[in-house]
């Protein structure tokens, strides 16, 4: 399989596993099931399969990410007839994961993965060391967004949480774009991110007047649209995430070893 090729079916798997969390997203705001969620749910578990052995074949360096996208997919769908609460939350935790990394491995079977253009680490946190946090905490930022959703905890803790998943967010795209601005790929994901990352605090306290002023006689639809943009603007934020983490962890060198070779001293 070429790389062309490889990056469409990442750009597939991607598009798949976005509809079938968005698939989940209107059964759980609307607090139905629906079988045609699975059937869709087995189908793209059979594309990951696939697109991990094209990437075996034709980005290396990608596979232990595949294989890390198939695991997540393979506990998402584990999890996903379960009715005790926890494991909800769990298959929404994985859904999310398994979209957002796929969505890195969009990224790693791109073009702008292969032109690597070096640029120093020189900032305080590193950008290196952000590519690891910042995921971190948009994952548990998630996280409880589904433990909320599924009536486990209230909603107090995904919304103090905001500040920090936002905070971190904020600080690693602005950071990324002054010290790369002149990256493209970095550059053009640390806008999106910051910008959709802007739209879901809103979407969010859209969601949570929602909630607020919920009626207890009827969901309207206007709730569940407004909630649900609010789930899925979420993945996309943790994708973006994912995204820029990856391409920073591939262009962003550290300091010291930009200098050595600079100097040419690393032999
Ligand atoms: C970076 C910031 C945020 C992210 C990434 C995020 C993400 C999410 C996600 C993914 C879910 C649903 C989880 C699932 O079941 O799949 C959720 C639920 C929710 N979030 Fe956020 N959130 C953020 C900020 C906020 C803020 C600032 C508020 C309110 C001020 C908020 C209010 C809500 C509410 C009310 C729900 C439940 C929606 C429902 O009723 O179904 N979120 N959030």
């Amino acid at each position: 399989m070429n790389r062309k090729l490889i990056h469409r079916l990442s750009l597939t798997l991607t598009a798949g596993l976005f509809l079938a969390l968005a698939q989940g997203a209107v059964e759980v705001g609307r607090e139905t099931g629906a079988p045609f969620h699975m059937a869709f749910g087995i189908a793209v578990g059979v594309l990951t399969l696939v697109w991990v052995v094209g990437v075996r074949k034709a980005r290396p360096e990608a596979f232990p990410l595949a294989l890390s996208v198939l695991a997540t997919v393979g506990l998402s769908g584990l999890t996903g007839t379960a009715t005790d609460p926890a494991l909800k939350v769990a298959h929404a935790a994985f859904s999310h994961l398994a979209f957002a990394l796929a969505a890195a491995g969009a990224a790693m079977t791109s073009n702008s993965w292969e032109a690597k253009l070096a640029v120093a680490d020189g900032g305080f946190p590193t950008l290196r060391s952000l590519a690891w946090m910042t995921p971190a905490a948009v994952v548990m930022q998630v996280a409880l967004g589904a433990a909320y959703r599924h009536k486990m905890t209230g909603l107090i803790p995904h919304v103090s949480w905001a500040f920090v998943a936002a905070m971190f967010v904020i600080m690693t795209a602005a950071f990324t774009m002054t010290q790369c601005g002149k990256h493209p790929a970095l550059k053009k994901l640390s806008i999106w991110l910051i910008s959709i990352t802007g739209v879901q605090l809103i979407l969010g306290v859209v969601a949570l007047i929602g909630r607020i002023a919920e009626n207890e006689a009827a969901r309207s639809a206007w709730m569940v649209v407004s909630t649900t943009s609010h789930v899925l603007t979420g993945a996309v934020v943790l994708a973006l995430t994912m995204a820029l983490s990856a391409q920073t962890l591939r262009h962003v060198e550290p300091v010291a070893a930009t200098n050595l070779a600079a100097t040419g001293q690393n032999g």
